[in-house]
């Protein structure tokens, strides 16, 4: 019998209280962080303690409470920033990444003519934005399992406004050239916009190092809350955007003449903003921080490479990209399952049913990208912090008995 292999994240499974429920007797395997990610209990009490202890609107109330909650909400944003290594007034705190892309796609003040160079691998959420507000072009997906760079070079054009590609797609989990779509965004001086919804849980980001204009997230991946979410943005990127929604909490002054807004990031976060999930997910941020980012890469790498590796031993199976370099990738990886009767989303729900393995199935907001492959669904597994190579291993098995292998 082989050794088994090192968990060294497995200590953080007895921080989250949703790993011991248990569906009809069995105890549940989370696969499915992608979606949604289980929370520490370090985000659930920082949560509470909101509600319990400091419940008051931030940057308006002139008693202790008012300034307990604006205190709780800028060191979350101060969070935030040191883990991106920005600047605190180049977070802005959106509902959501979804958010995030949409405040842009209206703050570049997009038109008809106007041209936004994207990938087919994108979320809806980074490509509808810029459909709806100019032409997105969408480069392809190449037999390494990456965007097609030779495409990029040919999509751009005297009328591209913008560059907007995933770090990390959630339905390759292959890592993207990033740095390869910057610097052609400084050759040509158009900015970039990174959509980091899936690649922050899984590697250090470094807003300064990779030099992108934009970049956006969602706290409810990343163990935080929903609701809550993260626009970067370079300040004088941020500055120079239209404002997206006015009203309270963005404006210094309001007078029968006009009004002046407020410097950013505050003249993007109009009305009572969510404070507890932004304390949330400074407490999230925190959370991976204290085990370490590189310790976070090095662990979904690990499950990454057994993930693929034990899928391509299952004959019924063909991943998403599944010839992309191993050392590209996450702990995630969509596939398709040939299974007696059974389409993919019904193999989803029969692994929840059967088995207790919860785990997405359908076409993860990615239509165009299962269009193109010719592909009517996928399932996908993801991984977070707590996984395990057992709990793979569970699915591998589960995987393998349902296709009849
Ligand atoms: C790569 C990517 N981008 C954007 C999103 C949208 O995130 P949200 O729904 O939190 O706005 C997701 C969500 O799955 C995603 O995976």
């Amino acid at each position: 019998m082989s050794a088994p292999l090192p968990e060294p994240l497995a200590h953080t499974r007895a921080d989250f209280p949703l790993l011991e429920r248990e569906i009809d007797g069995r105890p549940i395997a989370y696969l499915d962080s992608a979606s949604t990610a289980p929370k520490p209990r370090a985000v659930i009490e920082a949560v509470l303690d909101c509600y319990r202890r400091h419940t008051a609107n931030v940057h308006r109330g002139v008693h202790v409470l008012a300034e307990e909650a604006s205190e709780a909400y800028e060191a979350a944003r101060t969070e935030v920033a040191s883990f991106l290594n920005a600047a605190p007034d180049e977070i802005v705190f959106t509902r959501n990444s979804t958010e995030g892309v949409n405040l842009v796609a209206h703050g570049l003040g997009l038109g008809g003519d106007d041209e936004v160079v994207v990938t087919a691998l994108e979320h809806h959420s980074n490509f509808l934005p810029w459909r709806a507000a100019a032409r997105a072009v969408a480069v392809g997906l190449g037999d390494d399992g990456l965007p097609r760079y030779d495409e990029v070079e040919r999509a751009l054009s005297p009328r591209t406004r913008l560059l907007a590609l995933a770090q990390v797609p959630n339905t390759t989990g292959v890592v993207a050239p990033v740095e390869r779509w910057v610097a052609l965004a400084r050759e040509r001086g158009v900015p970039l916009l990174v959509d980091a919804a899936q690649s922050a849980s899984h590697l250090p980001i470094d807003v300064r190092a990779l030099d992108c204009d934009f970049l956006v997230l969602s706290g409810h991946k990343l163990l935080g809350p929903s609701g809550i979410g993260v626009l970067y943005g370079k300040r004088e990127r941020l500055a120079g955007l239209a404002l997206y929604q006015t009203g309270g909490g963005m404006v210094r002054r309001h007078t029968d003449e006009g009004f002046t807004p407020h410097e950013v990031p505050q003249r993007f976060e109009a009305g009572t903003p969510n404070i507890e999930g932004a304390v949330g997910l400074g407490a999230a941020v925190g959370y991976l921080r204290a085990l370490g980012m590189e310790a976070v890469r090095a662990h979904s790498l690990a499950l990454g490479r057994h993930l693929v590796e034990g899928l391509r031993e299952i004959p019924g199976a063909r991943i998403v990209a599944g010839s992309a370099p191993l050392e590209r990738r996450i702990g995630l990886a969509a596939f398709t399952l040939a299974a007696p009767g059974l389409g993919q989303e019904a193999i989803a729900r029969l692994l929840c049913d059967r088995y207790g393995i919860l785990l997405s199935g359908g076409y993860h907001c990615a239509h165009l990208l299962h269009d193109r492959l010719g592909l009517d669904g996928t399932v996908r597994i993801s991984t977070h912090v707590f996984n395990t190579h057992a709990e793979i291993d569970r699915a591998l098995a589960a995987l393998r008995e349902i296709s009849g292998w």
